[in-house]
C-alpha cells in the first residue's frame, strides 16, 4: 500500500459514520480532519438519505473529499470499485451473518479490502455467529487485510494511562466495576429498542464496558457470569419508563422490550471480580459512565469517558497522600480520532499489529455480552 491518497467507502449513511443529534461519534468528520483520502462511495439501501448526506458533505468546507463520491444501494457495487478501505457502520442485524447477504465484512475481506467495522459484531446467538467468525478469520489469514473493530475506548488516553499505572503498581486487579447509564428521552433510533435488531442493551451498548473489562483486567470466566435484569413489564411496575421517543416501542410487545436495568457480576480468569450496571432512565442525551478499578493500594476511577472533560481519579499509596485523590485530565484527546488515525496508518503500512481491537479479540467481548444477556434472560422474573 502506498502512502498516497486512500480510496475509501462508507457503508451506512447513518449516525456513526456521519453524526446526528448531539452525539460524540461521527467517523467522517474525524477522517476529514486527518485528510489523505477520497470517498468513492456511500452505500445505503436508503439512497435518499445517502444522497442527502453527500449533498451536506459536498457543500461543507470538506467538500473536496467527496467530489468523486457516488451513492450506491448495495455493497457489491462498491466492492467492484476496488476501494482501499471501507468503514462499515450499519445496524448489526444487517451484517455479521452468513445468511441473506449479511456477510458485508466477509465480502470486503475476500476482495482484499481493508475493513473498519463497528461493534457489535452481529446479533446472532453464539452458535450461529461462530461459523461467520471462523469464515472471517480464515479470509483475513488468506487476504492479509487490516481489520479493526470499533472499540474506541481502547484508544482513550485515560485507558492507556490506567493500564500504565496498573503495570507500574504491579499485582492483580481485585475489583472492576462499570456503570453505564443511558440517557434515553430524546434518542429516536428505533432499531436500538428492538433486541432482535440490536442485540439488546448489553450486546449493543454496554459492550464498550465489557470490552474495557477485558482490555484492562483480562478474560472473564464465562461460567461465573450471573445477571439480573429489570424487565419492561416487571410486575412491580419498576421497569416502566414513560418517555420513550414516539414510535420507538409501540409495536414491540411488552415481553420483548429491552430490559431497563441490567446488573451483572463475574469472576475474571485472573481471580478478581467484575460488576457492571446498565440502565435506561436518564433524561436528555448525555450518557453517564464510570469505571472503577481496584488493586491492593491503588484505586482508579475513570469518570465520564464519553466527555471531553473526562477525569481519571487516582488514589495511591504515595507517601503523605494516601487519603488524597489525584485527578488526571485529557483535554484534546479524542479516542474516535485516535482509533481512526491508527486504522488509516495500519492500512497504509499494512500493519495489523497497530490495531488494538482485532476481530478475534472483539469476538471474545461478543461472547461475554451474550453470556451476560443469556444469564439475565434465564433469571427472568415471570
Ligand atoms: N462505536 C461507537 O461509539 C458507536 C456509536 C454509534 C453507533 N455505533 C454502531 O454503528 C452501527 C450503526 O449505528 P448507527 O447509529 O449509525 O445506525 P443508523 O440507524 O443511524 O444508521 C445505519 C444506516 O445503515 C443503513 N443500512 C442498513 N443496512 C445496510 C446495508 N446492508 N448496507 C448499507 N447500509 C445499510 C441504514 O439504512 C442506516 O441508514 C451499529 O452497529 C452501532 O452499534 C457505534
Amino acid at each position: 500500500m502506498s502512502t498516497n491518497m486512500l480510496r475509501i467507502g462508507f457503508v451506512g449513511a447513518g449516525c456513526v459514520n456521519f453524526g446526528r443529534w448531539n452525539v460524540s461519534w461521527d467517523h467522517a468528520s474525524r477522517l476529514e480532519q486527518l485528510g489523505g483520502f477520497q470517498v468513492i462511495a456511500i452505500v445505503d439501501p436508503d439512497t435518499e438519505k445517502a444522497e442527502q448526506v453527500l449533498k451536506t458533505r459536498l457543500t461543507s468546507q470538506h467538500g473536496r473529499y467527496y467530489t468523486e463520491c457516488r451513492v450506491l444501494a448495495d455493497i457489491a457495487d462498491l466492492i467492484v470499485m476496488n476501494p482501499d478501505a471501507v468503514f462499515i457502520g450499519v445496524p448489526p442485524v444487517a451484517r455479521g451473518s452468513l445468511q441473506c447477504n449479511k456477510d458485508l465484512e466477509l465480502q470486503c475481506i475476500r476482495a482484499g479490502i481493508h475493513v473498519f467495522m463497528e461493534k457489535p459484531m452481529s446479533v446472532l446467538p453464539l452458535d450461529d455467529f461462530q461459523p461467520y467468525a471462523a469464515a472471517i478469520q480464515k479470509a483475513v489469514g488468506e487476504s492479509n487485510v487490516v481489520l479493526s473493530v470499533g472499540y474506541m475506548f481502547r484508544y482513550h488516553a485515560a485507558v492507556t494511562k490506567m493500564k500504565e499505572l496498573i503495570k507500574e503498581h504491579g499485582g492483580k486487579v481485585m475489583a472492576f466495576n462499570a456503570r453505564y447509564y443511558y440517557a434515553y428521552t430524546e434518542m429516536t433510533n428505533k432499531y436500538w429498542y428492538n433486541a432482535d435488531l440490536s442485540g439488546g442493551p448489553v450486546v449493543e451498548q454496554a459492550t464498550h464496558f465489557c470490552d474495557l473489562a477485558r482490555y484492562i483486567v483480562g478474560d472473564v470466566d464465562l461460567a461465573s457470569v450471573h445477571t439480573l435484569m429489570l424487565e419492561a413489564d416487571d410486575r412491580s411496575g419498576a421497569g416502566h419508563i414513560a418517555h420513550v421517543p414516539l414510535g420507538a416501542e409501540e409495536d414491540i410487545p411488552p415481553r420483548k422490550r429491552i430490559p431497563r436495568v441490567t446488573i451483572s457480576h463475574w469472576r475474571f480468569e485472573d481471580g478478581g471480580l467484575g460488576t457492571m450496571m446498565h440502565s435506561i432512565a436518564l433524561p436528555g442525551t448525555r450518557y453517564e459512565a464510570t469505571i472503577d478499578v481496584q488493586l491492593d493500594g491503588l484505586k482508579l476511577s475513570l469518570i465520564e469517558p464519553y466527555q471531553d472533560n473526562c477525569i481519571l481519579r487516582v488514589r495511591t499509596m504515595e507517601k503523605g497522600r494516601r487519603n488524597e485523590d489525584r485527578d488526571f485530565t485529557f483535554e484534546g484527546s479524542d479516542s474516535y480520532s485516535t482509533e481512526l488515525k491508527t486504522f488509516m496508518e495500519a492500512v497504509r503500512t499494512n500493519d495489523q499489529s497497530l490495531i488494538k481491537s482485532s476481530y478475534s479479540d472483539a469476538a471474545k467481548t461478543y461472547e461475554l455480552t451474550w453470556a451476560i444477556r443469556l444469564s439475565g434472560e434465564q433469571n427472568f422474573r415471570a
